[in-house]
């Protein structure tokens, strides 16, 4: 069921008396003290003390992650009620501050889950008062929580009248004090917007790679474009091959798919638009097989999700059309399979990128780096950002490092890179900053080219780093490495088996919590240059100059 057509309400009633089919009551330990307290304590009087006597039968005491399902058998308008720990009161209430409520976004990603498994159709959700000075807030990762914690992919799956139907509604009963005003309307309302972008992006991720070739990837963008504040333009081939994007190409050639070029811009209206813009770019590979660097089976079958940098950042851009920020941000991509074909790329090809830089090609599986750092360096040089970040499913290195649910960052110092670590962790997101090492980046020396496409093994999602950083040149630029949270293997808290949709929360939260916009001192020269609308743009002559192609 898609989260838009779950209904979302605000009610004033008491927890206990909203009539749903499962009920949440999100309790802190204090809650379980004593009398009991809280909507807790209302729940308890109408089950005539039987939710106390079953938390203690079941040693619930509220800590957190801790949780007790149980039958109403009538004396409730919910039938069933799921307690759920978040600790002790001071406990959540620093967890719920410092990490943008990510404790309530995850209990009500389990709730919301348990109740679609238990057949619910509604589910009433009682908000613990921990977070008296930011209940808005709480409210939007509840929300959001529930929505996505109840999202399935079905597509693939044929009619079943005995599967669960789906959440259709959402209550949430707000504790007497809790403030009511517009505030709390606009982070519920911008709550639904993300996690349907966020299944929208899950759903993309989830397509199988006949369902999302490059062309029918740039069909889901142009599709973004019946917002009529996103324009989309779609390049085919041969505009690809006039803009001289030879490692796009390259990558490209063994699969026969065509390649895409895809830009999606948001442009504020008067002088705003005309700021520089924030640019968010995907990878967008449908299938990664690795090209003649064949991945074996059993790394191949997940390449369908190799394009999860660019669902999230298309997502994102959904959004951001939502929120209007007052500067321009523009998402572009690469879409292209990476395939062993009879005419693919070969390893010992030498590629020349738009910006004139030629690369040894010393393994087609390397081939994220390719197409992103021809896509940086003509959006850097089309699109004059302010500041560009990349989210790419780009190493297996990455997950050696962090784990699957930990997403790299790599990038210069500076305040790019700090909103986004910040960003992050309101929209509860796990991001670590890694180091961009100096002695990884000498690996990427070529006795034959400008630079080889991969390194050694170790420390290779740094390597990876330093390649792209050559082609986003001396711009604030920050990379994403998602290879591990874009994908999860069993469900978990609100996250469902298959794509994760990770990146459009931080994206969302980077330019929601940027008010001013990314800044940049603009080199002189450039100042003068006339500025053209992106969407058209075609690119000046390349910065750097293009010497002829050497014979091959
Ligand atoms: N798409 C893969 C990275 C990946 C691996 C994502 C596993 C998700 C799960 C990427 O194109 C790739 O193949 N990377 C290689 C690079 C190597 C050849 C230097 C890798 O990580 O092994
Ligand atoms: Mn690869
Ligand atoms: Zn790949």
């Amino acid at each position: 069921m898609p989260t838009r057509s779950i209904a979302v309400k605000v009610t004033p009633s008491p927890a206990a008396r909203v009539s749903a089919d499962a009920l949440a009551l999100l309790v802190t330990e204090e809650d379980l003290e004593g009398e009991g307290a809280g909507a807790l304590r209302a729940v308890d009087l109408a089950l005539h003390g039987h939710l106390r006597a079953a938390a203690r039968a079941e040693r619930f005491t509220g800590q957190p992650g801790q949780e007790l399902e149980l039958a109403t058998l009538g004396r409730l308008p919910a039938r069933r009620v799921h307690l759920l720990g978040l600790g002790t009161l001071e406990h959540a209430a620093e967890e719920s501050r410092q990490n943008g409520h990510e404790p309530v976004r995850v209990a009500l990603g389990r709730a919301a889950r348990a109740a679609v498994q238990a057949g619910a159709r509604s589910l009433s959700v009682a908000l613990p008062e921990l977070v008296r000075d930011d209940f808005p807030g709480a409210a939007r990762a509840a929300v959001e929580g529930a929505l996505l914690g109840a999202y399935t992919f079905l597509r693939y799956k044929k009619a079943d009248p005995s599967r669960p139907p789906g959440l259709s509604s959402l209550l949430l009963a707000l504790p007497a004090t809790a403030d009511r005003s517009k505030t709390l309307r606009r982070e519920v309302a911008l709550a639904r917007e993300v996690a349907s972008a966020v299944a929208w992006a899950r759903d993309l991720v989830n397509l199988g790679p006949a369902d999302c070739t490059p062309t029918r990837l740039a069909k889901a963008a142009s599709e973004l474009g019946r917002d009529k504040r996103l324009k989309v333009r779609i390049r085919g081939p041969q505009e690809i091959a006039a803009l001289g994007m030879g490692l796009f190409l390259g990558v490209s050639r063994g699969s026969a798919e065509p390649p895409r070029l895809v830009e999606v811009g948001y442009r504020p209206r008067g002088a705003a638009g005309r700021r520089p813009p924030l640019v968010l770019v995907g990878k967008a590979i449908t299938f990664d097989a690795g090209g003649l660097s064949l991945k074996p089976t059993d790394s191949m079958v997940s390449m369908h999700t190799d394009m999860a940098g660019s669902a999230a950042v298309l997502g994102a851009m959904r959004v951001v059309a939502a929120l209007s920020p007052p500067f321009p941000v523009h998402a572009v991509l690469g879409a292209c399979e990476n395939m062993p074909g009879g005419r693919a790329y070969k390893p010992s090809d030498v590629l020349r990128a738009f910006d004139g830089q030629t690369v040894e090609v010393t393994n087609t599986d390397a081939e994220g780096r390719l197409v992103l750092g021809d896509v940086l360096a003509w959006a850097k040089e089309a699109l004059r950002p302010a500041a560009m970040v990349d989210l790419a499913t780009l190493t297996g290195a990455c997950m050696v490092a962090l784990g699957t649910t930990t997403a790299g960052l790599f990038g210069p110092d500076g305040k790019l890179l700090e909103a986004i670590l910040s960003a992050a962790r309101t929209a509860g997101e796990d991001v670590w900053r890694m180091p961009l090492t100096p002695a990884l980046e000498e690996q990427l020396k070529s006795e034959r080219a400008d630079m080889k496409n991969t390194g050694e093994r170790w420390g290779s999602a740094i390597t990876a780093a330093h390649f792209l950083h050559r082609f986003s040149g001396d711009l604030p630029w920050a990379h994403l490495d998602i290879a591990g949270p874009a994908h999860a293997q069993k469900d978990h808290d609100y996250v469902a088996s298959g794509g994760t949709g990770f990146g459009v929360r931080t994206l969302v939260e980077l330019v929601r919590g940027w008010p001013e916009g990314p800044e940049r001192p603009r080199p002189p020269a450039r100042t003068a240059a006339p500025r053209r609308s992106p969407a058209s743009a075609t690119p000046r002559a390349p910065a750097r100059p293009r010497p002829r192609p050497r014979a091959r």
